[in-house]
């Protein structure tokens, strides 16, 4: 079950976090993961860890919001694995605190041309080699922000609901085709963004109680329980889920 043996996957944001995680988890399962991201160190750290393990990975150094970069290591890695890609996870993303009030145009476009053009400049040129092959799976890291709405997190909330609306709409164009689309709508999950955020408080234990509480299950999530949904979704055992918003928050929208 759930193996990704031959598998070839691109996961972006993989030097951190829930990415990270996800690289891991591909590897484990026996697919070799490009581990792309912009931090060539923490993109590094990932690929030793996976090796370290036994697995296979490689560096990938990407920019997501430069088309040209996106285009390179789509091409490298077609090129590389006889024009095979059958993964790609558009997980980095960005966050930001505000209302529409405290959000000057020029953070919204910074959370739209990372958290939405970058998975669009990927799935633009991954696609024609999924079509040609009639499979492939793409991945979006989307947010409960996704499917409702979160106070003082407008930008965050525009582009995860753009996530999910790109998700469906390309399941619609290229379910035809086999290729599957889907995105993942986490929950809080305790990677080093929310760590760093709990570290601003002053009393970041108060601070978690308040991240804690609007979930069923009373905590946040581990990466790697976001990264299963993702290794589901990438292994041929979710042959028949497309342009699904997979909620795995621990009961955050279950009460709303
Ligand atoms: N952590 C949460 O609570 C949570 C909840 C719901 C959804 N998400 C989503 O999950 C994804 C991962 O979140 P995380 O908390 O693991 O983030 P993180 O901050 O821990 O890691 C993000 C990674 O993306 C990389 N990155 C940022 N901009 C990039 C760019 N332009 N090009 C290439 N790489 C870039 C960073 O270097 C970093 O390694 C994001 O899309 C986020 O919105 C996170």
């Amino acid at each position: 079950m759930f193996s990704l043996k031959q598998k070839v996957a691109v996961v972006t944001g993989a030097g951190s976090g829930i990415g990270a995680a996800i690289a891991e988890c591909f590897a484990q399962a026996g697919a070799l993961v490009y581990v792309a991201d912009c931090n060539v160190a923490a993109g590094l750290d990932t690929v030793g860890r996976i090796v370290h393990a036994g697995g296979q990975a490689k560096l990938a150094t990407i920019d997501i919001t430069k088309e040209a970069d996106c285009q390179a290591i789509i091409r490298r890695v077609l090129a590389e694995n006889e024009n095979r890609c059958d993964v790609l996870v558009n997980n980095a993303g960005i966050g930001h605190v505000g209302t529409i009030l405290s959000t000057e145009p020029s953070d919204l476009e910074r959370l739209w041309q990372v958290n939405l053009r970058g998975a669009y400049f990927l799935s633009r040129a991954v696609l024609p080699a999924m079509i040609a092959r009639r499979a492939g799976s793409i991945i979006n890291l989307a947010s409960v922000a996704g499917v409702m709405g979160m106070e003082s997190r407008f930008a965050y909330t525009v582009t995860k609901h753009a996530i999910v609306g790109m998700t469906r709409a390309m399941a619609m164009d290229h379910g035809p085709t086999g290729v599957r689309i889907n995105c993942i709508c986490p929950g809080r999950t305790q990677t080093p963004f929310v760590d760093a955020r709990l570290r601003e408080y002053p009393n970041p234990d108060d601070y978690r109680k308040q991240m804690e509480a609007p979930h069923a299950l009373k905590r946040m999530a581990q990466p790697m329980e976001i990264a299963s949904a993702a290794l589901y979704l990438a292994s041929d055992e979710s042959a028949f889920v497309t342009g699904s918003a997979m909620i795995v928050d621990g009961g955050y929208t279950a009460g709303k």
